[in-house]
């Protein structure tokens, strides 16, 4: 493909982030964030709502995109959506607006898929990792190991058999008492706390999968013991205002806890795979990666190992259209692109 200033619009609206960028070239100009306050009243992202903040948001958002990146519809070459997966309701409305835009404008439309586009934040700066890679993406719904071998070619080889590292974050801090989204919250708690005085168990689980169920529950007891013991035990069992009381007095060293041993249940199965496949380019992805405790981690085993690591910059890691916007470049490059009958789906894979 020879042409120049390739520019492509894209839109993510697969949970509670409606979000458009636009990319010229394989650089960002903007990528422009609406995050939806409403759900943290309710502990968790409710479908119908998000549905219809997407409806409100998505006109506005997409016209600060391309207001912030000084560019015309006129010069858009392509449109980029977030296909799949996520909640369908979410998606439809990215996606039907997505639809609307390409047939009123006469442009080609371009399917992105979700979890493919976080790997793939990782070659929006100028330092990229080179092909073969490893990425470690860790979201709300997925934890993964991918080897990508080009923008369209991934392999999982590994991912979690329950629980979502980013879940493991978010119903941790419900259990603690915090509001949703959690993982932030864990993050800015651990900060100031001492990640090895409360030891909370590894999983066993063989090969490159994850589990975080079980860990959702040793932390379950242990508060429900007010420190006192992992397991359920009649005799360890406190009161409640023990239990807020043990919360209060410790909440930051319980955060650093916790985190911690996230973390090394991420790194130890990363470290794993890389040595495994002999693999040094390594990239972290998803919200997760946001998580101050990881990027230090990973950046530490990195030194470490000898490895190349890359972790895509803040803006890039929870869920933005600025990773649709590079998906739907290579996408492009490859001539790659998707008819107007192009269904939105709640589950897919790589
Ligand atoms: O990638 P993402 O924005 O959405 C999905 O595709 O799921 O990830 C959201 C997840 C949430 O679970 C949120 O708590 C977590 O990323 N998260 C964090 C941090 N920032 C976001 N977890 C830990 N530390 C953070 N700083
Ligand atoms: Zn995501």
């Amino acid at each position: 493909m020879s042409k120049e200033n390739i520019t492509i619009l894209a839109i993510e609206s697969s949970c509670d982030e409606t979000s458009a960028a636009v990319c010229v070239d394989g650089t960002i100009l903007s990528n422009n964030i609406a995050t939806q306050a409403m759900h943290a009243a309710y502990g968790g992202v409710i479908p119908e709502l998000a549905s219809r903040a997407h409806l409100q948001n998505i006109v506005p958002v997409v016209d600060t995109a391309l207001q912030k990146a000084g560019i015309k519809l006129a010069a858009i070459d392509a449109i980029a959506f977030t296909q799949a997966p996520g909640l369908i309701g979410s998606l439809l409305v990215g996606g039907q607006f997505a639809k609307s835009l390409a047939l009123a404008l006469d442009k080609p439309l371009i399917a992105v898929n979700h979890m493919q586009a976080h790997v793939l934040a990782n070659l929006i700066p100028d330092k990229k990792p080179a092909f073969p890679f490893l990425c470690l993406t860790v979201s709300g719904g997925h934890t993964q190991i991918v080897r990508c071998n080009s923008p369209a070619q991934m392999q999982i080889l590994g991912e979690t058999i329950d629980d979502a590292a980013g879940e493991a974050f978010d119903k941790s801090a419900k259990l603690l008492g915090l509001p949703y989204p959690g993982g932030p919250l864990i993050d800015k708690y651990a900060a100031k706390g001492d990640p090895n005085r409360f030891q909370f168990p590894e999983p066993k689980i063989p090969g490159y999968n994850f589990s975080f169920s079980g860990l959702k529950t040793s932390i379950l007891y242990f508060l429900m013991n007010a420190g006192k013991s992992l397991v359920y035990k009649p005799a360890f069992t406190a009161t409640e205002e023990e239990r807020k009381q043990f919360i209060e007095n410790n909440l930051n060293d319980i955060c650093a806890s916790v985190q911690h041993r996230i973390i090394t249940i991420l790194l130890h199965k990363l470290t794993k795979a890389a040595k495994d496949a002999g693999i040094r380019d390594i990239c972290i992805a998803g919200g997760v990666s946001a998580n101050s405790g990881l990027r230090q981690a990973f950046t530490e085993a990195g030194i470490k190992n000898n490895w190349n690591t890359f972790i895509p910059d803040f803006q890039y890691c929870t869920d933005n259209a600025g990773m649709i916007a590079i998906t739907g470049y290579y996408k492009y490059l490859a001539g790659d692109f998707a008819a107007l009958s192009v269904q939105s789906a709640a589950r897919s894979s790589l």
